[in-house]
C-alpha cells in the first residue's frame, strides 16, 4: 500500500502559549442539538491529543465543519453544540466564537490563556472554505502560530481549512490523522477480501480498481450491489428508495467486464413490494419496481462461506437500509462474520455503518475502524488527497 510519512510536531517543540490552529472533523449527525450516543467517535478520537496539547500550555483553537451548509451562515449546522460536548469529554471549558475569522475572533484569541480552547463555528459557513480561498485561509491562519490537522475524514476535499491553509503556517499531521494513514497503508495480507456496500457505487471506482486486483474477491450488497443486480438481470432495483443512477450502472458494467471471476453479487434479497410487502426473494424473481432493502439469507451464508480463509478484509458501506428495522439483519449478520475471522486483520470504515454498528459488541473485534467515509475510499483506492499532500514529509 501507499508509504507516505507525515510531519508530526514534537510535543517537545509545544511551548505554553503557543497557538494551535487545530482541524477536526466533528461532522456528527446530532439530534435536537445533541450528539446521538454511539456517534461520537470522532470526537472522543480527539481527547488524547487535544488533552496533551492543553496540558502543555499550548492555546487550541479548533476549526471545524459540520454537514454541508454551502458557505452560507445556517444555525441548523451550527458547531455550538459539539463545543458543548467536547468540553464534557475533556473536563474543561471549549469557549466558542460565532466569528471565524476577522477582528473579533482575533482579539478572542489574544485574550485565551495558555491551556484553553476556543472552538470557531462551522467552517463551511464560508465560501472561501469550499473554493479553497488562499485571502479566507491567510486569516484563520492569523489566528495561530502552527497548523495542526487531526480531520482524515476531510482530506479528500480541496478546503481552504485544509489546504490552502498549509501555506501560511508550519503544518503538521495531528496523531489521529497519522495513525489513519499508517493503519490504512498496512499490507492487504492474502487472501484478502473486499466488501462494499451503501450507495453511489461511483465514488467506490478507485477504490475497486486499485484493491480488486489483490482480492481473492469483491462481495457486494446494499444499493451498490443493486447496482449490478439491476445491470445482470435487467430488473429495475430501487436501494434506499432512490433509483439507481445511469452513473452507478455504467461503473458496474465495468466493473462486471474488468472483474467477472472476483465479484460476487447477492443471490437473494429482502425486497419491499409497491404494495408494501415485506418478500425474501432469489434475485431473479425480484418483482419489477420493488425496492431492495437487505441482502438475503442465502447470500450471508455464501459470503460466510467465501470470507472463511481470510487473512485481511476490508469493508465499507452497509448490506442494507439499516435505518429500517426490515434492512438491518443483513449487515449485522456480515459484521458478525467478519468480526468472528479471529486470524485476520479486519478494516471497516463508512460513518453510517459505524455508528449502525456501534450499539453492538462486533466493531471491539475489528482491528482498525477509519473514521473515514469518502477519506478512506479515497486513501484506499489511491487518490492524491488535498489535504494530506501538504503534510508529507519529502
Ligand atoms: C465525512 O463525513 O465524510 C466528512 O466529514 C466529509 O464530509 P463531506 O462529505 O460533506 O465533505
Amino acid at each position: 500500500m501507499t508509504n507516505m510519512k507525515l510531519r508530526t510536531l514534537p510535543l517537545s517543540k509545544v511551548k505554553p502559549g503557543t497557538r494551535i490552529l487545530y482541524r477536526a472533523d466533528f461532522n456528527v449527525p446530532l439530534v435536537d442539538g445533541k450528539v446521538k450516543t454511539g456517534e461520537n467517535l470522532r470526537i472522543q478520537k480527539t481527547v488524547p491529543e487535544l488533552s496533551e496539547l492543553i496540558d502543555k500550555g499550548a492555546k487550541v483553537i479548533i476549526i471545524s465543519h459540520l454537514g454541508r451548509p454551502d458557505g452560507i451562515v445556517n444555525k441548523d449546522y451550527t458547531l455550538k453544540p459539539i463545543a458543548g460536548y467536547l468540553s464534557k469529554l475533556l473536563g474543561r471549558e471549549v469557549k466558542f466564537s460565532e466569528e471565524i475569522t476577522g477582528q473579533q475572533v482575533e482579539l478572542l484569541v489574544s485574550s485565551m490563556k495558555p491551556g484553553e480552547i476556543l472552538m470557531l463555528e462551522n467552517v463551511r459557513f464560508q465560501k472561501g472554505e469550499l473554493t479553497n480561498s488562499k485571502i479566507f485561509a491567510e486569516k484563520l491562519a492569523k489566528l495561530g502560530d502552527v497548523y495542526i490537522n487531526n480531520a482524515f475524514a476531510t482530506c479528500h476535499r480541496k478546503h481552504a481549512s485544509v489546504n490552502a491553509i498549509t501555506k501560511f503556517l508550519p503544518s503538521y499531521a495531528g496523531a489521529l490523522l497519522h495513525e489513519e494513514v499508517t493503519q490504512l497503508s498496512k499490507k492487504l495480507v492474502k487472501p484478502f477480501f473486499l466488501v462494499l456496500g451503501g450507495i453511489k457505487l461511483e465514488t467506490k471506482i478507485n477504490l475497486i480498481n486499485k484493491l480488486a486486483p489483490q482480492a481473492e474477491a469483491v462481495l457486494l450488497g446494499g444499493g451498490v450491489g443493486s447496482a449490478f443486480c439491476e445491470n445482470y438481470l435487467g430488473v429495475v432495483c430501487n436501494p434506499y428508495r432512490v433509483p439507481i443512477s445511469e452513473g452507478d450502472k455504467k461503473v458496474a458494467g465495468m466493473i462486471s467486464n474488468k472483474f467477472k471471476e472476483k465479484v460476487f453479487l447477492p443471490i437473494d434479497v429482502v425486497s419491499v413490494t409497491t404494495q408494501g410487502k415485506v418478500l425474501v426473494v432469489d434475485i431473479e424473481d425480484l418483482l419489477p419496481s420493488s425496492e431492495i432493502i437487505d441482502i438475503g439469507p442465502k447470500t450471508i451464508k455464501l459470503y460466510k462461506k467465501i470470507l472463511a480463509p481470510a487473512k485481511s478484509v476490508v469493508w465499507n458501506g452497509s448490506m442494507g437500509v439499516t435505518e429500517n428495522s426490515k434492512g438491518e439483519f443483513g449487515t449485522l449478520k456480515i459484521a458478525k462474520t467478519i468480526s468472528e475471522l479471529t486470524d485476520a486483520r479486519l478494516v471497516i470504515g463508512g460513518g453510517d455503518t459505524i455508528s449502525f454498528l456501534s450499539t453492538t459488541k462486533v466493531l471491539d473485534r475489528f482491528t482498525f475502524i477509519s473514521s473515514g467515509g469518502g477519506a478512506m475510499l479515497a486513501f484506499l483506492g489511491g487518490e492524491q488527497m488535498p489535504g494530506l499532500a501538504p503534510l508529507i514529509e519529502k
